[in-house]
């Protein structure tokens, strides 16, 4: 009791405007003790007693402290009381459910099974509904994010209040989408507690921002797996706010990417970026794919057209690299008073190790402005390929170290070298560093990588990969909102975070 008691006021202080209080889950002798509880809430509540989950033993004596529970809860004028379906209907119920005062009943039902069908879900409420209840609430236990569709379509038509939320990491949109398709409320965890599949408090109040969202706002997400790790909700959903667009933008654990274009074809899902293993994939996926993106063979934000509905590909992640390194090496060309007719990269031997998402997106990229690509990559194979796609060079990944045929030259990292938990790693010795104008890492955990370190050191340029993500957050926005970026705003909040 006394730790429900010091969770309640931490809910308090993190925010929330309801607690539930599982009285199931906690141990009492004597219904006295919950009725203390009750009595010292520190907010308004939900009190709830799920037969499934008691700590007491038998079933008999089970549903009879449940009813007992319920009942003092009513008796006490308790905001919301929550039962399961199976004691709502029972007749030793009905009474006091029917005599109470100010308290709502949520009468609660768990479906399981994959995805439910609109009409398995539609049968459910409206039996659920003839007990009396105020408030309908199904906790749904899905498989794939796919599987939520039917939950939006029932949360947006159903007449009666309703919860319907998705356990698990796959149903985490199913909460924080909730309020825009009529959900009656939203679950969050409190800090340090947190469950699969529920939004932080915190980040509910202070991220997603939930109460500004209504049936017009356009939803963006991340489609990735794993996507726990995404700074994108941290970025965009304050970028949308600060503008007065109307949208949110969420992690989407998404498995089979072909599946999700095919499930979520409404004009509400508006806009996604693309992540991890998704990038090549997603090209498949796109109606139409900006002539660059299909150049380099990945796709790393998808908008869906307005006038039309069709998906459109892009990839920022090459313009994001190459004008960070481009504007470095103007900065520095600008101080020495050269004049900057061209790219500063037209001509230049670009030195690229990595041949993956972002290393062929640099390639191309470095194609585009006229400069000879070599490539090296632990898999010498797929360096190859890519140095034939942007006629540059390939070479075995045992020669990078020493590699200095001449001075001036501009090396790019888009291997995972370097990246946490690795970052006494580096690709290039210290001593070859002094061959290079400029040296950028795509890395951006850390932020300071320790081939940038020691590339400060012996005098070259550097562009960390922090640029990049902060530029491709930037093309994204402009291509979700088709407005302008807050480049300030959104700079200054993701430089906050590494
Ligand atoms: N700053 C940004 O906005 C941004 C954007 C995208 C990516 N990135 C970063 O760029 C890096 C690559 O990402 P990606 O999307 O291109 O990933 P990816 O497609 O999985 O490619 C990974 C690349 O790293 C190489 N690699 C991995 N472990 C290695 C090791 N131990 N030794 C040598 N090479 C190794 C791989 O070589 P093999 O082909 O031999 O496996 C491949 O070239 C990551 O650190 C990522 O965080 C940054």
């Amino acid at each position: 009791m006394e730790e429900m008691l010091a969770s309640m006021e931490k809910a308090k202080a993190e925010g929330a405007d309801l607690v539930e209080l599982c009285i199931d889950s906690m141990s009492f002798s004597h219904t006295s003790e919950v009725e203390k509880l009750i009595k010292q809430r520190a907010l308004p509540a939900i009190v709830s007693y799920r037969l499934k989950s008691s700590r007491t033993s038998g079933k008999g004596e089970c549903k009879t402290t449940c009813m007992q529970v319920l009942r003092l809860a009513l008796e006490l004028d308790v905001e919301f009381v929550e039962m399961d379906f199976e004691v709502a209907s029972d007749i030793g119920m009905a009474e006091c459910m029917y005599k109470r005062a100010n308290s709502k009943i949520i009468v609660s039902s768990f479906v399981n099974g994959g995805k439910p069908s609109n009409e398995r879900l539609g049968n459910l409420i409206a039996c659920m509904q003839s007990t009396g209840a105020d408030v309908i609430k199904l906790v749904i236990d899905v498989d794939y994010i796919t599987d939520l569709a039917p939950v939006f379509q029932m949360l947006a038509h159903c007449q009666v209040p309703l919860i319907a939320i998705a356990v698990g990491s796959r149903g985490l949109i199913s909460q924080l989408l909730g309020p825009k398709f009529g959900g009656f409320l939203v679950y969050g965890s409190l800090e340090g507690k947190s469950v699969p599949g529920l939004p932080t408090l915190v980040s509910l109040k202070h991220v997603y921002k939930l109460e500004y969202l209504n049936a017009d706002t356009k939803v963006f997400g991340l489609i990735s797996n794993p996507v726990g790790h995404s700074k994108g909700p941290i970025l965009h959903n304050p970028a949308f706010r600060h503008t007065g667009y109307n949208g949110i933008y969420v992690p989407m654990l998404v498995d089979d990417i072909k599946e999700f274009f095919r499930t979520y074809t409404g004009t509400d899902f508006a806009g996604f970026s693309v992540g991890i293993p998704h990038k090549e994939a997603a090209v498949g996926c796109c109606d139409e794919v900006h002539p660059l993106a299909k150049s380099i063979g990945a796709v790393n934000t998808i908008v869906r057209r307005p006038i039309d509905g069709k998906l459109v590909g892009y990839n920022t992640d090459c313009e994001a690299s190459i004008t960070a390194i481009e504007d470095a090496l103007r900065e520095r060309r600008v101080a020495n008073g050269e004049a900057l007719r061209t790219s500063p990269l037209a001509g230049k031997t670009f030195v690229l190790v990595g041949a993956g998402g972002a290393g062929r997106a640099l390639a191309f990229g470095a194609k585009s402005r006229g400069a000879q690509v070599v490539i090296f990559n632990r898999n010498y194979e797929r360096a190859k390929l890519l140095a034939d796609a942007v006629s540059g060079e390939a070479l075995p990944y045992e020669c990078l170290k020493r590699f200095c045929p001449q001075e001036g030259m501009i090396l790019a990292n888009a291997s995972a070298i370097g990246m946490e938990p690795n970052t006494d790693q580096t690709p290039v010795s210290k001593e070859t560093l002094r061959a290079y104008e400029l040296v950028f890492d795509a890395v951006y955990t850390p932020r300071n990588t320790r081939l940038l370190q020691e590339a400060a050191e012996v005098g070259a340029i550097v562009v960390s990969g922090v640029e990049m993500f902060i530029r491709q957050a930037l093309g994204q926005f402009r291509l979700f909102t088709g407005g302008l970026a807050p480049e300030d705003f959104m700079r200054k909040l993701v430089l906050a975070q590494f």
